[in-house]
């Protein structure tokens, strides 16, 4: 690991394994707590957006995405994804993609699915590995090939490299609010498989809407349900997706049931290739022109971040659904 000094691994009193937080020497420390006006954006454009898009993406544009957005102050970036090429060919260079970001305080965080994923990464020199654990059983084998309950072993294989290289993982349970094969995902359910993965010794659960298919009331059902269930040892996030215009008023929800960490995408790019209908994640700038607005702390420049996204909109050439690249912030546009 080039330059890399992380959270060590600790038994909690629950028995799990927790990341000590600690200050790093070059990373952002994923673990450590967050002040009380805090909300910690991880822009997983990099990988949600570009993995599914139907185009071409040069490793410049991945790259020029990516350093575009540590210059704005994002804190967490998820920038690419160790896979099977064949399943996800986008994300085939994402080692090239980690290896051109530059040294700044910023969590470099890589999707995996396997063990061998989780050995690539690592190698790769990513600050923080990504699992995925599907709330339901037939997005598991559509997204993996494999159980829900297959995914937990590899799961467990994954923590345990991580573990070696001294590692956090967070987890993606995806499809935590319904599921595009199986609809409504039933709440215990969900409940059920959060728990399976706080055992594994992840320190983190990003809840997943793979479909945008949640309402605020959903939300603060299922974190609640799964607060419940897994205690305060793991940190919850939220991952949404804007398929039916309601990841803004879903955000506001989490932040109302005490959620702080949230996924967003540049430009709102996203989708997943294996979730028919699956479209853009939610907009990382429309999100920090809300938390702004509300007076939380992003740490990110929203100017700049719009500049990322107009360059990302020309570079591929599509117009992206991201309002602030229409309208702007606020105030800051007046009539003549
Ligand atoms: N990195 C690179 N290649 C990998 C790999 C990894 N982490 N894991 C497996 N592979 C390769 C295998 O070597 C094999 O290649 P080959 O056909 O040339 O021999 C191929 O991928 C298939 O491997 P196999 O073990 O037979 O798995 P599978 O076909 O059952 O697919 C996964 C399982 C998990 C590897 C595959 O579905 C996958 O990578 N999914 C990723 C899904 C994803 O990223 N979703 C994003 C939304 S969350
Ligand atoms: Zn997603």
């Amino acid at each position: 690991m080039p330059g890399c000094c992380h959270g060590v691994l600790a038994k909690t009193t629950a028995g799990r394994r927790a990341y000590a937080p600690h200050v790093s020497s070059r990373s952002f420390d994923v673990t450590a707590p967050l002040d009380a006006d805090a909300v910690l954006i991880r822009d997983v454009g990099p990988r949600d957006g570009l993995q599914a898009i139907d185009q071409d993406v040069s490793l410049q544009t991945k790259i020029a995405m990516t350093n575009g957005l540590v210059a704005a102050g994002l804190r967490r970036i998820e920038a690419g994804s160790f896979v099977s090429p064949k399943a996800v060919p986008r994300m085939a260079d994402s080692r090239q993609v980690f290896e051109a970001m530059p040294e700044a305080s910023v969590a470099r965080e890589a999707l995996v699915v396997n063990e061998r994923g989780a050995h690539a990464a690592v190698d790769a020199g990513v600050d923080v590995l990504v699992g995925v654990i599907s709330a339901s059983d037939t997005f598991s084998h559509r997204n993996v090939r494999m159980s829900r309950a297959a995914a937990i072993v590899e799961l467990t294989r994954i923590v345990e490299v991580a573990g070696t290289a001294a590692l956090p993982v967070s987890v993606d349970l995806s499809a935590a609010f319904g599921c595009a094969f199986e609809g409504r995902v039933p709440v215990g359910v969900v409940a059920d498989a959060a728990e399976q993965i706080a055992s594994t010794g992840a320190f983190e659960i990003v809840l997943a809407d793979t479909i945008g298919a949640a309402a605020p009331n959903d939300i603060s059902t299922i974190v609640a349900a799964v607060r419940e269930r897994v205690g305060d040892d793991v940190e919850l996030g939220l991952h949404l997706h804007d398929t039916r215009g309601l990841a803004l008023a879903n955000a506001t929800a989490g932040l109302d049931a005490g959620i702080r960490r949230f996924d967003a995408s540049v430009g709102g790019l996203g989708g997943c290739p294996f979730s028919p209908g699956a479209t853009g994640n939610v907009c990382t700038e429309d999100l920090v022109h809300l938390f702004d607005a509300l007076g939380l702390s992003t740490g990110i420049d929203l100017d700049e971040l719009i500049a990322v996204a107009a360059t990302v909109e020309h570079e591929l050439g599509t117009r992206l659904p991201s309002r602030m690249l229409r309208a702007g912030p606020r105030f800051t546009r007046l009539a003549t």
